[in-house]
């Protein structure tokens, strides 16, 4: 059994993704971590616990999220983990912010401020590809991982825009599944409860 609780459907996945998060931290630069697509932020809040305990360092935890008005379900079970988005969140001590963004959703700023991205937000082959090409911009050794980019998860329908969830297909296309991307390294394909793919930028 692992110990560390993650959000819904990252069953299986646990120590896997707290491996990259230790693999970056024994890179020796304090984390820089941003999940793309918080959720309910139980994964986030997973990382950064992990993170306070195993280092006494100050880290950087952003979480960013495209929450639409008429989706603000979320809002109550945010609150609930202690999160508040509204539209910007700076924790007392600066190490922990939230972003959302629901009029324009802009990830610019990324590049700049992480060394470990985890990529779980919309999966349209869009909203994917969007995202990876801007993770091209991140250090050299950055990790990313994606979630959802199974064949299995095909059938699913993506978070906001319509079509199909993309994730893997976008990985494809792009030439990381076969190691042939020159802006990222492919690492590993892990099978839980769904699929995580870590790559590396190079
Ligand atoms: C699968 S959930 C995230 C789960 C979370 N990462 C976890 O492990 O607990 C996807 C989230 O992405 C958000 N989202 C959808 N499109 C987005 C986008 N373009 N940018 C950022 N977040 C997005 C959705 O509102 C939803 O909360
Ligand atoms: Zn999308």
């Amino acid at each position: 059994m692992s110990n560390y609780k993650l959000g819904l459907s990252m069953e299986g996945l646990e120590e896997a993704f707290m491996g990259t998060i230790d693999a970056a931290l024994a890179h020796g630069q304090p984390l820089r971590y941003i999940e793309i697509g918080l959720g309910e932020g139980t994964t986030f809040l997973a990382v950064r616990n992990h993170v306070q305990t195993v280092s006494k360092r100050k880290h950087l935890f952003i979480g960013y999220e495209r929450l639409k008005p008429e989706f603000d379900i979320l809002i109550p079970r945010l609150l609930r983990n202690g999160i508040t988005i509204s539209p910007v969140y700076t924790s007392a001590d600066n190490d922990t912010l939230f972003v959302s963004d629901w009029q324009r959703p802009n990830l610019s700023f990324l590049p700049e401020c992480a060394n470990v991205v985890f990529i779980d937000g919309c999966h349209c082959y869009n909203c994917v590809k969007n995202d990876l090409l801007i993770c091209r911009d991140l250090p050299r050794g950055s990790f990313i991982m994606l979630h959802d980019a199974g064949i299995r998860e095909l059938q699913c329908d993506a978070m906001q825009c319509s079509g199909p969830l993309a994730v893997h297909t976008v990985l494809h296309d792009m030439g990381i599944l076969g190691n042939k991307n020159e802006d990222f390294e492919y690492l590993t394909t892990l099978v839980g409860a769904r699929t995580l793919v870590t790559i590396q930028v190079r």
